[in-house]
């Protein structure tokens, strides 16, 4: 999704605004823009297409040490060189970078072309940057927040002003905007991943917050003026985990760190002796979690899917009644909040702004919401009432691995927990800790077969559409596996319940439609079994994700056995090969695996 960069100091702003650009084209974008401000005013450069491609074509005097850059995925008009940010005013005094969307952008161009303005693009951003120069403040602070108090809508903004060259100004809410402190020079971006290489002195802007940043330093306000006070601090974050390294993309780094980070998200969160989890950043008591009589999760993506098998270990271990739904549709229906419901939000990023919004529906309405989270100190983590960090490292491919795993590592600690304090025994404590500890084990067997994974997926990757089936636990790991190869192969993957399948699917079942089956070693394999007979008399293709026990007879299925954990704990066993199939039929086909068309990995827009 869009990315936000700028740069005021001692150095030239272009080349730093570009590099910071390209730390950031991994959350998907369809066009690019820098503006610097030097003697002569403003100078813009923008087009559709990649970072590298712009700056080529940098004219060499594209001067100025204030600088904001720009990395656009379409909301308001096409991805087209006009449409690309920065924006600016009909004078050229003013250029705008923006995130988020400006709900009353219609009547607000209206109104402008109303007063004589010529719009230059189909964009709601444009109107910010014709609002700051309209506004009669004297001061930058003064006219963006005259300009803001005009909008409705979110944003994370920076601005610059020929007549104020020694600074930027930008405002936050519901976008993110970090300030990066470096010497003698500011940094700001609306990811960490831009920052990093310079400085990892960092300050979070909240929403309703403003900064002005100049060369010496920054200060934070809101819309009335009265200080914000807010102070830097270090983010312990290695820059290498921003850099593939020897891989040829970042999802195949981030899977196959996946027995590092798993052990880690684990660690000294298990306590053996009781057979149960802690996990004190839930901020509950015993007393508290006890009183808790339904668990309700919500995500986007993978992060729902995975919220589902989150559901599965909670129910089955903890026998409280628990779901999850799509964060994206849950604001919506006027949800009915529970006081002894404990809510669930999961994110990678804690930036969706789906899920962001459907936490705060929640806390609107009374309920308790704790969050599953990655991202350190992100919006949604800082709005929960207390959560799990997930400790996956920073993610930068779209399609989610490392930290999809570790949201199923959280489900599973906090299932324990619950289970502890009611039925479930110590031995049983006891038992799953056990499968959580072979776990990070389990999942290196699995990425230890890719060469043979590899060869299977180039199988599917000429398929023009498959399914992926499963049943109760399994059927998340179908969704999940669906989406992985859609997102990345592009092809059409769909997932169905295996028990459904001939109530339509099996219609389009024929010999140029493979299924991917998942076949748990459980007490529903021979049902699961007798479904791909069903297939197989139709010449379907199969495929079984399955355990070593399960007998498939006579049927021609080619079979991945993964390595059986605990029943509870082995839907994550059966996902990863899943994530390698996906992996490697989208790099047969020549798709750019980390920046798959169209997605981005924080969608931070309704
Ligand atoms: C986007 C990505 C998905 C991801 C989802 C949720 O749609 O393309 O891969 O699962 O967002 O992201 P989150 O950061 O909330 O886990």
């Amino acid at each position: 999704m869009c990315g936000i960069v700028g740069y005021v100091g001692g150095q030239q702003a272009a080349p730093l605004v570009l590099e910071g650009l390209t730390r950031l084209e991994h959350r998907g974008y369809d066009s690019a823009g820098v503006a610097v401000l030097g003697t002569s005013g403003i100078k813009i450069a923008k087009q559709k297409g990649r970072v590298r491609d712009l700056g080529g074509t940098l004219p060499k005097r594209f001067q100025g040490r204030t600088g904001i850059g720009h990395t656009r995925w379409a909301t308001h008009g096409p991805a087209n060189d006009v449409n690309a940010h920065p924006h600016t005013d009909a004078k050229g005094l003013v250029a705008v970078v923006h995130n988020g969307i400006i709900d009353n952008a219609a009547a607000l161009r209206q109104q402008l072309t109303d007063d004589g303005l010529d719009l230059a693009s189909d964009t709601d951003t444009e109107v910010i940057a014709h609002l700051v120069a309209g506004s009669e403040q004297d001061t930058l602070e003064g006219k963006l927040i005259d300009a803001l108090g005009r909008i409705e809508g979110t944003y994370g903004v920076a601005v610059m002003h020929a007549d104020f060259p020694d600074r930027i100004v930008v405002a936050r809410n519901g976008s993110p905007l970090i300030i990066g402190v470096g010497e003698k020079e500011m940094h700001v971006a609306s990811d960490l991943a831009a920052l990093v290489r310079y400085t990892t002195t960092v300050a979070h802007l909240d929403d309703g917050e403003m900064a002005t940043i100049t060369a010496a330093g920054f200060t934070t306000f809101t819309a009335d003026r009265s200080s914000t006070h807010k102070a830097a601090t270090t983010v312990d974050i290695d820059p290498a985990a921003y850099d593939a390294g020897e891989h040829d993309s970042f999802m195949h780094k981030e899977m196959l760190e996946q027995p590092t980070v798993a052990a880690r998200v684990l660690r000294g969160r298990l306590d053996e002796r009781f057979g149960t989890a802690h996990l004190g950043g839930l901020n509950m008591g015993a007393r508290e979690t006890r009183a808790i009589k339904r668990v309700k999760i919500l995500g986007c993506g993978s992060a729902y899917y995975v919220g589902q098998m989150g559901a599965s270990l909670i129910e089955e271990l903890a026998r409280i009644p628990a779901d999850a739904e799509a964060a994206s549709e849950f604001r919506y229906r006027n949800p009915i909040i529970e006081p002894d419901t404990l809510y669930v939000a999961v994110s990678q990023s804690g930036e969706t702004i789906d899920t962001l919004l459907a936490v705060q529906e929640i806390q609107r309405k009374g309920g308790r919401c704790v969050g599953l989270i990655n991202v350190v100190g992100s919006a949604i983590a800082r709005e929960c009432d207390g959560g799990i960090y997930l400790h996956a490292g920073p993610e930068v491919a779209v399609a989610s691995t490392k930290a999809l795993t570790n949201m199923f590592l959280g489900f599973a600690l906090l299932a324990l927990q619950l289970g502890r304090v009611r039925d479930l025994s110590i031995a049983d404590g006891k038992r799953l800790i056990a499968g959580l500890n072979a776990l990070p084990g389990q999942i290196e067997e699995i990425l230890a077969k890719e060469d043979e994974l590899s060869e299977i997926a180039i199988g599917l990757a000429g398929a023009e559409s498959l399914f992926f089936i499963g049943r109760v636990r399994g059927f998340p790991v179908a969704r999940e596996g669906a989406q992985k190869f859609k997102e990345i192969s592009y092809r059409h993957a769909e997932a169905y319940q295996t028990s459904e399948l001939k109530h339509g699917p099996l219609a389009l079942i024929s010999d140029e439609v493979p299924t991917i089956a998942i076949v748990p070693n459980d007490e529903l394999a021979d049902r699961n079994v007798a479904a791909m007979h069903e297939i197989a008399a139709r010449r379907g293709p199969l495929l079984a994700v399955t355990h070593e026990g399960v007998d498939f007879g006579e049927l021609d299925a080619v079979r991945i056995d993964v390595p059986a954990n605990e029943p509870e704990l082995d839907p994550i066993l059966l996902t990863i090969p899943l994530q390698l199939l996906a992996y490697h039929a989208a790099r047969h086909l020549g798709h750019d695996i980390d920046k798959p068309r169209n997605l981005a990995k924080s969608v931070t827009v309704e």
